[in-house]
């Protein structure tokens, strides 16, 4: 396959910036350059907002077929060039090859999932109250959207935007985040092999808020896509306003996972341990707390440490490595400040001192006991290798502990009362709840949060949904 992971996607072409200028991408294992990527100005950017335009115009009346027949090849060739693809998303983003395999079916998996909903659009007929009328309900696709996606997952969070808008009819201007584009880059390129027509799908490079702001700003783009940061979403919230643009903001997260004393912590453990741990703990729903009833904590926490210490640290490419390094020197010192915060508000490590490695970036698990609502910690998304514990006496303490945050993403419950389980679940006040189960992300399910967590949902069916309108036409006669 030809790939030019120094150009962007437009309009079915591989293009560099008119001002020669880019930006450096780095594996942050190594710190060794890995390619330079353009930095594309505004007007590059309008070109390619146009013709993603240009190309909804066909692309919208296509058969759903022939969309699905794409979007089944597109899902099919990632599958074929996974091992190629997990070493990009590696190289570039720091977690363990084992992981970034598996983020390459989950990506493929949306592509699956949305050919088959792509035939499934429909519409309504709904009875009226005059006899002689009916009301038509259709569905149509919103138009070209603007997808901005996050670093922690470079392929499968693009793949949740892009199937299901283009199974819409949707075409897409999508924004990489800086620091793993080469991923994106490569989705272009399998885009290129299905033969997608030009236009569908524009990968462009460059700086963040510029290209953020001529999305925000374009009237031609209907609708922005965004995962990352609440303090982003916050501001494309207010960007929306001048052209009244549908959101979907899929936002920071600080998920609690309570354990109840009825929990069979040996079979948790697992769950538990790719909960906190996976992504090195950079994903918007790792646990960032755990609520433990106080007969069960000292059990709790004594295991959690075993488990945590047997976690190899180290570079993602190492195939035996299980917790990759962080994403840059900024993410581990918000870390470590979160870590020395608590501990000087009383915290106490359960944890030895990290054991050194080679690279200053890759963060040993580390336990926390005794955390209050006082510390940064409790409040803050950690993003990093860190487990935290509070207790608790009652199901009503525990309900309160969890819902006290402004976020709204995921959380969790471990108990062997399946009925006390859902009863507490439904009392969070969290868009996912796991029960017995960490392992929430799946392509059939409505991901996304409530409260500063954003709005909207992704994958599943409610997912088409946010990339159409609906029109409803009364029919007299
Ligand atoms: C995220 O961290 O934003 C997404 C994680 C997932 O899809 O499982």
């Amino acid at each position: 396959m030809e790939k030019n992971p120094s150009l962007c996607f437009v309009n079915g072409q591989w293009v560099g910036s008119r001002s020669g200028a880019s930006s450096d991408v780095r594996n942050p294992a190594t710190n060794a350059l890995l390619a330079t990527v353009p930095a594309l100005e505004e007007q590059e950017v309008d070109q390619a907002i146009a013709a993603a335009h240009q190309a909804f115009l066909n692309w919208r009346s296509r058969p759903a077929r022939e969309r699905a027949n794409f979007l089944r090849k597109i899902g099919d060739l990632l599958l074929l060039h996974q091992d190629a693809c997990a070493h990009t998303i590696t190289a570039e983003q720091g977690k363990p090859l084992k992981e970034s395999r598996g983020e390459v079916v989950y990506a493929a998996n949306y592509f699956s999932w949305f050919a088959e909903e792509a035939l499934r659009v429909y519409g309504d007929i709904i009875p009226a109250d005059d006899p002689s009328k009916r009301i038509f309900v259709m569905k149509h696709p919103i138009g070209v959207v603007g997808a901005i996606t996050p670093w922690n997952f470079p392929l499968a969070m693009l793949a949740r935007k892009l199937a299901a808008a283009l199974a819409a009819g949707c075409t897409c201007v999508a924004k990489p985040a800086p620091e793993t584009p080469l991923t994106a880059l490569f989705l272009a390129s399998v885009c290129e092999e299905a033969q997608l027509p030009a236009g569908v799908v524009n990968i462009l490079t460059g700086d963040a808020e510029l290209i953020g702001a001529r999305l925000m700003q374009s009237d031609l783009v209907k609708k922005v896509t965004f995962t990352g940061s609440t303090e982003v979403g916050k501001l494309l919230i207010r960007q929306s306003a001048d052209t009244v643009k549908k959101l979907t903001l899929e936002l920071g997260g600080n998920a609690p996972c309570i354990i109840f004393d009825d929990a069979d912590l040996m079979r948790a453990m697992d769950g538990i341990l790719f909960g906190k741990y996976r992504n090195a703990g950079q994903t918007c729903v790792c646990i960032n707390r755990f609520l433990v009833h106080e007969a069960i904590a000292a059990d709790f926490s004594r295991l959690l440490c075993e488990h945590s210490k047997q976690l190899r640290v180290g570079n993602g490419a190492d195939e035996s490595t299980d917790i990759g390094p962080l994403i840059s020197d900024v993410a581990v010192e918000k870390v470590q400040n979160l870590v020395t915060d608590a501990l000087s508000h009383g915290a106490v490590r359960l944890t030895d001192s990290p054991s050194a490695t080679t690279n200053s970036r890759c963060m040993s698990p580390i336990v926390l006991g005794k955390i209050s609502p006082s510390m940064k910690i409790w409040s803050e998304e950690i993003f990093g290798p860190v487990s935290t514990i509070t207790t608790f006496s009652n199901d009503r303490e525990a309900i309160d502990r969890a819902n006290d945050t402004c976020y709204g993403l995921a959380a969790y419950i471990y108990s062997g009362d399946l009925s006390r389980a859902l009863r507490v679940g439904e009392q969070l006040e969290f868009g996912m709840v796991g029960i017995n189960d960490t392992a929430i992300s799946a392509v059939q399910a409505p991901f996304g949060g409530i409260k500063q967590s954003g709005f909207g949902r992704e994958g599943s069916r409610y997912g088409l949904d946010e990339y159409l309108t609906l029109q409803y036409m009364s029919v007299r006669g």
